[in-house]
């Protein structure tokens, strides 16, 4: 948890200021019983009134005076608890958007939402609580122990007995209840996963009539997480009544021997009554203290968890210093390239060795789950190969600064991604400085001019979040114009045109080749169509290149493609 302090650094200021503050009132708390004594002993006693009124005033004075203290001490405790989190979540984002692929895939999205928020939020109360509340409350109970031994020494031992059975219990609760926090937590990624699941599925799972299930899968994560937040909140019922349980013995013994004391005229009625105060003081502190230990046994399995993902170092490391790169080398090549997704499991590429040289159309083709997607992503870096090497115009991938790579290369990927603002926004995102002629153009090529045109606003239409209020098509289109538009030297559609009907998809290839001339542009697909005219065709078959050439030469000597070509065309068509 400490490991997080630098995050208060800049609000040292409030940490200070906050906590004096609260020892001040704190301070004048511990003096109002025995004023009270005071008051009662000698003014009510001797029907003084004129006591009363001056001690009684003196308490007014004090009550304000602390009420200052802590208006001071709150709003430390807000500007510092408040500052602390967003600083952190900043610098939570930043190390979540450096992660790779293969890191965010092993976290996944829903622990690190619930992480940004929930976890974040915790701690930013532990920073509050912990400026109002550290000092303040052993100070109140050791003050109200330390005041009860100056007005007598034998009633004040009574309290110094109490109070350590008060601390092992409330150390005893805290111990029983953190394994529960952290499982709680656990529980909690659990079911926002399982939310997330259903509602980004909620179409399907009502094509297909599956409420019943699914509505059991929910209940299922949420009975257990509530039967985690259950066996807390028993712990927690049991703890206070045992701790009222303890005080009010420790009172009644109080009054038993204040009254022995009264009888000898030790003591005044006075006293007694501040002690009982004193009394009450020590509990309440304890129960504040418990509260606060409670906070920091949660704030702990928070603070793992974001620590969890503050200490991962992104695996994918990108130099600083720009790559050199040939201009004779081959755009692309794959150099005995080996990749599994994970380092145990099968492999998704296996011994792949390519070239694909600068300015060539190439189309790629294989079965779903052949690794046509996961080939064009290792030349992108979004994964690292296992083994072999990728090289971009003949330096290593690895040797790129990632933002000098993926300026070089815009990948259109299967699931078009669109984000919330306008579509002329959505064009220009790998681009801002593109002018709307640029968007326009790159709208054009992508076939996505047309539809544009017809919608309320054109290029200042309103792109809902993901792209909600398009269709599936017209959102390959506007991923594939952002791509274009972006102006990369090498252009990956992968699968990006799976949504458009025959002709448009035909146009697009034409448009996308003749306005990129020099450029290396790689078609994806499971279609024969959208490949056929490549200057060359790759064949994936289970992670394994089947064979590379023309329409032409794969048709006459790879089986595969041959059985592909056949599935999709008459046998006119694909001998053409
Ligand atoms: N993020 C991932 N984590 C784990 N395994 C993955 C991941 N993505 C793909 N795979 C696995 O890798 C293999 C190749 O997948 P890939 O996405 O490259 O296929 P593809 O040829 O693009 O298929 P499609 O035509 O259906 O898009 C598959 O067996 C798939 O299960
Ligand atoms: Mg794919």
């Amino acid at each position: 948890m400490f490991k997080l302090t630098p995050y208060l650094k800049k609000y040292k200021k409030e940490c200070i200021i906050g906590p004096v503050f609260k020892f001040m009132e704190a301070i004048l708390e511990l003096l109002l019983p025995t004023i009270m004594a005071m008051i009662i002993n000698n003014g009510v006693a001797r029907r003084d009134t004129g006591y009363v009124l001056r001690l009684g005033g003196l308490m007014v004075v004090l009550a304000l005076f602390g009420y200052g203290c802590s208006v001071v001490c709150q709003y430390s405790a807000a500007r510092a608890s408040q500052g602390f989190g967003t600083d952190l979540r900043n610098a939570f984002f930043d190390r979540v958007l450096s992660f790779s692929y293969l890191q965010l895939d092993r976290f996944g999205a829903s622990t690190l939402t619930n992480r940004i928020t929930n976890d974040i939020n915790q701690l930013q109360q532990l920073v509050a609580m912990m400026i109002r509340l550290l000092i303040r409350w052993p100070f109140i109970c050791i003050g109200s122990i330390v005041m009860s031994f100056m007005m007598d020494a034998q009633v004040a031992l009574i309290m110094l007995v109490f109070t350590p059975v008060l601390a092992v219990i409330i150390y005893l609760v805290s111990k029983t209840a953190a394994p529960l926090y952290r499982s709680y937590q656990k529980k909690l990624d659990g079911l926002v996963s399982t939310l997330r699941e259903h509602l980004s599925g909620i179409r399907v799972i009502r094509a297909f009539s599956k409420e019943k299930q699914e509505t059991g899968r929910f209940s299922r994560a949420n009975d257990s997480l509530t039967d985690d937040g259950l066996a807390i909140g028993r712990i927690s019922s049991l703890y206070n009544p045992l701790t009222s349980l303890v005080v009010n013995a420790m009172i009644v013994v109080i009054l038993w021997v204040g009254d022995i004391h009264i009888r000898a005229g030790r003591l005044g009625e006075g006293q007694i009554i501040a002690f009982i105060q004193y009394a009450n003081q020590i509990l309440t502190s304890l129960l504040f203290m418990s509260n606060l230990v409670i906070l920091i046994t949660k704030s702990m399995a928070s603070a793992e968890r974001i620590n969890e993902v503050m200490d991962t170092v992104p695996d994918m490391l990108s130099p600083s210093a720009p790559a050199s790169q040939s201009m004779f080398a081959p755009a692309i090549e794959f150099r005995d390239v080996s990749f599994g997704y994970s380092k145990t499991g099968e492999l998704a590429l296996e011994n792949i060795n390519i070239t694909i040289n600068k300015g060539e159309t190439v189309g790629i083709i294989g079965g779903t789950g052949s690794g046509k997607s996961t080939f064009v992503n290792l030349i992108a870096r979004f994964y690292d190969a296992t083994s072999g090497s990728v090289l971009v115009n003949g330096v290593p991938v690895s040797q790129y600064p990632i933002t000098q790579l993926r300026k070089q290369i815009a990948v259109v990927p299967q699931r078009a991604l669109l984000f919330t603002g306008t579509v002329a926004e959505n064009i220009r995102w790998g681009n801002t400085d593109a002018s709307i002629a640029d968007v326009k153009k790159a709208a054009s090529i992508a076939q996505a001019d047309e539809f544009i045109e017809h919608l309320p606003g054109q290029y200042g239409f309103n792109v809902e979040r993901g792209g909600a209020n398009l269709s599936g098509g017209q959102r390959q289109r506007l991923a594939i114009a952002r791509a274009v538009a972006a102006g990369p030297e090498i252009l990956i559609l992968d699968d990006a045109s799976s949504a458009l009907d025959f002709l448009t998809d035909a146009n697009l290839r034409r448009a996308v080749r003749e306005n990129s001339r020099g450029k290396t542009v790689l078609f994806v697909s499971q279609r024969v169509g959208t490949v056929k005219n490549a200057d060359r065709i790759i064949v994936f078959e289970d992670g394994r290149i089947a064979g590379t050439g023309t329409h032409a030469e794969l048709f006459g000597s790879c089986g595969t493609y041959r059985e592909i070509c056949l599935s999709q065309l008459s046998d006119e068509e694909a001998r053409r």
